[in-house]
């Protein structure tokens, strides 16, 4: 449900600060309900089944420790959750949230499949609240850079990314029914910024993939390990193009690497995410260095003047969540049965996950 900024949702701050519950005091968390504080609101609770955590946490902003939301979701002082647990239980939280008529910031990716990300939705505009992703890499300058110097490369431009990490040291981000492996963990945000450099979806999709780190000793305790490593082509309207290889099934402590490249017939934009991009035009280079930047932080910021001030919706919304989710599982499909995937096809439940045998 799109609707003008602000209305019906607005937060007057003459009735006492905007109240927020925070669930999940893991990383995210923890920055959520700092974020929070710092934009002016009132962290009430922070809540986390792992008690000292949501205390650790609760204790930076003076909030009260629980190890279950239940209570404190039907409090009047509170109007805003963020749900910052594991990916799997996002559309629980964020559902029972909305039901109890709080808006909710949560992480992302959406959720593991669309339908649990449609409930999401459906709970949202029934109960007319806002809910919206944490795809808040929209608020890292570099998000910004990339795009303003896209536009000077001509068209078509051909995109390509790398992205490369060793075993991620949280063994839910390598569990397929936690958190989706780094094609849905990661890639969305990638495919959250290509959105707006190819104007649309993408059409089609075309993949490789393998789980390199089947049989390592670090995931031996994950059932079912989530697809690590792909390489795979994005076919956009208009016949444009964007690469992706991806990995976070190289050895533990090998660095996170991401670099993007976009050629096009006006010139190249070399990006190192992180550290800064080079613009190629002419002999000289045109060099960006990125600045020191919290984007979770400025991200929670914008959320609250958009609740509090009607200030124009920025952050992202469900559907925005839906779309990449969408993409991640075409990739998903498109290796498990070899073939060409179409994002116009029934892309529900993430397939059986049966990569190419390595070697
Ligand atoms: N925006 C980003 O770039 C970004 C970066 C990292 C993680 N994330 C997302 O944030 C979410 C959390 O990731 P994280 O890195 O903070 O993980 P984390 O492991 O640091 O924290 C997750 C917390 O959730 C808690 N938890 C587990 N079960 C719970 C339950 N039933 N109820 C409440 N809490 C529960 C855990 O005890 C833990 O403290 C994930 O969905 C992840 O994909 C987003």
């Amino acid at each position: 449900m799109e609707r003008p900024s602000g209305e019906g949702v607005r937060h007057d701050l003459a009735n006492g600060p905007l109240g927020v519950v925070v669930i999940g005091a893991g990383d995210l968390g923890s920055r959520h309900a700092q974020h929070w504080h710092a934009a002016g609101a009132r962290v009430v609770a922070v809540c986390d089944p792992w008690l000292e955590r949501a205390r650790e946490v609760a204790a930076l902003v003076g909030a009260e420790a629980a190890t279950h939301p239940g209570a404190h979701l039907s409090r009047d002082d509170v109007h805003v959750v963020s749900v910052c647990t594991p990916t799997f239980l996002h559309e629980s939280y964020t559902v029972a949230a909305i039901e109890a008529g709080k808006h909710v910031l949560c992480e992302k990716p959406a959720a593991l499949t669309v339908s649990a990300a449609e409930r999401m939705k459906a709970a949202a505009e029934l109960h007319d609240r806002e809910l919206r992703l944490g795809l808040m890499r929209r608020f890292d300058p570099a998000h910004h850079e990339i795009l303003r110097r896209h536009a000077l490369l001509g068209g078509p431009t051909l995109a390509q990314a790398t992205i490369v990490a060793g075993l991620r040291p949280k063994r839910m981000m390598h569990d397929a029914r936690g958190n989706g492996g780094p094609v849905i963990d990661m890639c969305c945000h990638l495919f959250d910024l290509w959105r707006v450099i190819f104007d649309g979806q993408p059409e089609s999709v075309s993949a490789h993939g393998y789980t390199f780190a089947e049989g390592r000793s670090e995931l031996a305790s994950i059932e079912e390990k989530a697809l690590d490593s792909a390489l795979f082509t994005l076919t956009y309207p208009g016949g444009r193009v964007g690469q992706v290889q991806i990995s976070w099934g190289l050895p533990s402590g090998v660095q996170y690497i991401e670099r993007h490249s976009y050629v096009g017939p006006d010139g190249l934009l070399i990006v190192n995410w992180n550290n800064g991009m080079s613009l190629y035009r002419g002999p000289h280079p045109e060099h960006w260095d990125a600045p020191e930047h919290d984007a979770w932080r400025a991200q929670i910021a914008q959320f609250y003047r958009e609740l509090t001030e009607g200030a124009p919706r920025q952050v992202a919304t469900i559907d925005d969540g839906i779309d990449a989710l969408r993409i991640s599982l075409a990739v998903l499909r498109s290796v498990a049965e070899r073939r060409e995937v179409r994002l116009d096809e029934e892309l529900e439940r993430i397939p059986p996950l049966e990569p190419e045998v390595l070697g």
